[in-house]
Formats: structure tokens, sequence, C-alpha cells
């Protein structure tokens, strides 16, 4: 079974190879799929991987990450209001902004969580992402 931490990455995946489908064939369908996946990462995010990285780490290494989460679900609920070219245009800024936001987690966090822990509290991790994503939040 694959640990929290891959867990994380496999959805940072999935969400790029939705960015890149919508630029191959921009279609509607697929921005809601992305907020949809996004919401659900936020979930498993908030709901697993924030709480272990602040007992863990300490409550500074997650306040970036915060940060950009909120900063994300105001662009997604502004999103959704919008149509045509504004929709589009906002849509862009989601993509920089979620893509700034996994850079930052893939560059900092995690690191330096597969550092302080062990693979047993990995794996854990893994369990309790799956569990709260089930749940649906
Ligand atoms: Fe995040
Ligand atoms: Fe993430």
């Amino acid at each position: 079974m694959p640990d929290g931490i891959e867990l994380i990455l496999a959805d940072h995946r999935a969400v790029d190879a939705l960015f890149e489908a919508f630029d191959a064939a921009p279609d509607g369908a697929i921005i809601g799929q992305i907020l949809d996946m996004l919401t659900a990462h936020d979930d498993a995010e908030h709901g697993a991987l924030y709480p272990f990285a602040s007992l863990t780490l300490g409550t500074d290494s997650i306040s970036a990450a915060r940060q950009a989460h909120t900063a994300l679900k105001q662009q997604m609920d502004h999103l959704k209001a919008l149509e045509g070219v504004p929709l589009l245009e906002s849509f862009t800024v989601l993509r920089q902004l979620v893509e700034a936001h996994v850079q930052d987690e893939e560059s900092n966090l995690l690191p330096a969580l597969r550092e302080a822990v062990t693979p047993t509290d990995l794996d854990a991790l893994g369990a309790r992402i799956l569990q709260v994503k089930q749940r649906g939040g």
C-alpha cells in the first residue's frame, strides 16, 4: 500500500494530468473534475497530513500551507460564479496558485516529514488519509 506521502504525491500528479487534459481540450467538465479533486485533496491534507505534520514538525511547518489553501479556496469559490472568458482567467490564476503550492509542499513539507518520521508512521498517515477521503472530509 502506498504510504501517506505517496498518496499525497499521487493526488498532485492526478491534478497535473487534469490540467494537461484541459490544455489539450479545454472543457468545463474538466474544470469541474479539478475542483472536485482539489476539494478532496484539501480534506485529506487538513484532516490528516497537516495535523500529523503539525504534531511532528511543529505548527510553523504548516503555516504557509494553510495560507495557500485559504487562497485556493477563495479562488475556487470566486471561479464557481463565473462563465466564459472571466472563468478562464480565474482558472488560470487557480492553476498558478495550485502549481506554486504543490511545488512548495513537495520541496519543503513532504521531504521534511519523510526525514522526521518512521515508515510505520507514514503508513499510518496513509491509512488516515484514505479514511478521511472515504468519509468525504
Ligand atoms: Fe496542500
Ligand atoms: Fe497537496
